[in-house]
């Protein structure tokens, strides 16, 4: 862990409106951040048979991702050997073997060539003894499967650093995604990833969030990691201290809490501050007769609060005791002021008793669901969500004014400098130390 305190160690120039409207500056990321970092994918369960496959766009590239006949996983670039067709068109299926739909070079699914036609009319002989696409470090954790274009580089353990021990107690390797929009948004990727590192906005954008959860950054723990990624703490069960003194008493989403854990509201009238620690001792009583096994590795603290952890270069998840928000943002090819946002919501198990934290009913809670792309403003993401794409689509219009001359950020907002920071050196050349590559 670095220092927390408003560092600022790889630029000294405030954070313009042009780091997110300049096409140099867009290109400067695409060939030092996205194509040098470890960025999350599928999960490895939709892929479970040899030969299934599915593709993962990011931003220029196809990335083919497939299950292997010795059940690992491998990475490879979906792009033709013979003259760079796009290989598979089909964003995912199940292929014994991939052919070219131009001229029938076929490849196996640890991508060697296995086909092409005329081979005796090739000057230096049949092609495909130097021809097998080209694969890319790959990696497993989380159920996730991860990848990274540089092929020096570290691993996702060296550079998730402290993360990967502190996921370990959540049932990451069995969830059930139960909402999976794409959003194609009008604005930066850099945009989304700065608002999901500061709670700042929270009593502005999210009025309805904050009768549950504490922004109070006196209250907010955050700890900044090695490689640019970061964490922060926010304590739920627990209304906003900065919520008018007439409404600074037992919320609606508070009482459902503690109704939901059998304890009854009318017991905390005066005492608003005790139901977090309350729903903790409850949880810790019933966890097991509820079949919610993975609470026994839980802290006090992950019973009832959001673990929100960014991951640089572009995702962001909330971790609660029964869930966890996937927030990824993937870059256009070429346009600097669009990008996709990813939004997932995955259950621990079976959640159909739940009802807090998404807004689902038991139903919906339960069912997994296929990803649905939509463009930004299409249809709702919920309310939360509503109002973080909307303040990113207007600010990303605001950041060309020749009237605004950067960033001032507070203390609080310090993941955001970090995180800028960190792009500044991974453009000026740094990479997490490589000292082993472990094999996925
Ligand atoms: S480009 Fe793929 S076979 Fe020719
Ligand atoms: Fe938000």
């Amino acid at each position: 862990m670095i220092n927390t305190h408003g560092i600022h160690p790889g630029t000294a120039r405030p954070l313009g409106g042009d780091r997110y409207t300049s096409r140099a500056f867009m290109e400067a990321e695409w060939d030092n951040v996205w194509t040098k970092s470890w960025l999350i994918t599928i999960r490895a369960d939709q892929i479970p048979e040899p030969g299934d496959f599915m593709l993962e766009e990011i931003g220029r590239e196809s990335i083919l991702i497939v299950r292997q006949d010795d059940g690992g996983i491998k990475a490879l670039y979906n792009v033709c050997q013979h003259r760079g067709n796009r290989l598979v068109i089909e964003p995912e299926g199940s292929m014994p073997s991939f052919t070219c739909p131009y001229h029938s070079w076929r490849f196996e699914l640890d991508g060697r060539c296995s086909y092409a036609q005329d081979p005796e009319d090739f000057p230096g002989g049949d092609p495909c003894a130097h021809a097998s696409l080209a694969d890319i470090p790959c990696e497993q954790f989380s159920g996730f499967v991860w990848i990274n274009m540089d092929p020096a580089c570290a691993s996702l353990r060296e550079s998730l650093g402290p993360i990967w021990d502190a996921w370990s107690v959540y049932p990451l390797e069995n969830m059930t995604r139960v909402q999976a929009t794409s959003v194609r948004m009008p604005c930066n990727w850099k945009l989304l990833l700065d608002n999901f590192h500061e709670t700042y906005h929270l009593p502005t954008a999210h009025p309805e969030g904050i009768e549950y959860a504490e922004d109070s950054y006196l209250e907010t723990h955050i700890e900044l990691y090695e490689n640019g990624h970061a964490l922060g703490q926010t304590k739920c069960c627990l209304p906003a201290h900065r919520l008018p003194a007439h409404k600074n008493r037992l919320t609606e989403p508070v009482a459902s809490d503690l109704e939901r854990w059998d304890l009854d509201p009318q017991a905390f009238r005066g005492r608003e501050r005790d139901p977090r620690e309350a729903v903790q001792r409850q949880k810790r009583a019933l966890y097991a007769e509820r079949g919610l096994h993975h609470y026994a590795r839980l802290s006090d603290a992950q019973l009832t609060d959001v673990f929100h952890y960014t991951l640089f270069p572009n995702f962001a998840t909330s971790l609660n005791a029964d869930g966890m928000l996937f927030l990824r943002a993937m870059p256009h090819p070429t346009d600097p002021e669009h990008c996709i946002f990813d939004s997932w919501y995955y259950n621990f198990g079976d959640m159909s008793w739940h009802k807090s934290l998404v807004t689902l009913d038991g139903e919906q809670a339960r069912k997994p669901v296929e990803r649905e792309i939509i463009d930004y403003g299409d249809k709702s993401l919920g309310v939360v969500l509503d109002g973080d794409a909307w303040v990113m689509a207007g600010q990303q219009k605001a950041l060309y004014s020749r009237g605004y001359r950067g960033a001032i950020l507070a203390n609080q907002e310090r993941r955001i400098t970090q995180y800028h920071a960190m792009i500044d050196r991974y453009i000026a050349g740094y990479r997490p130390p490589a000292n082993s590559r472990s094999a996925a």
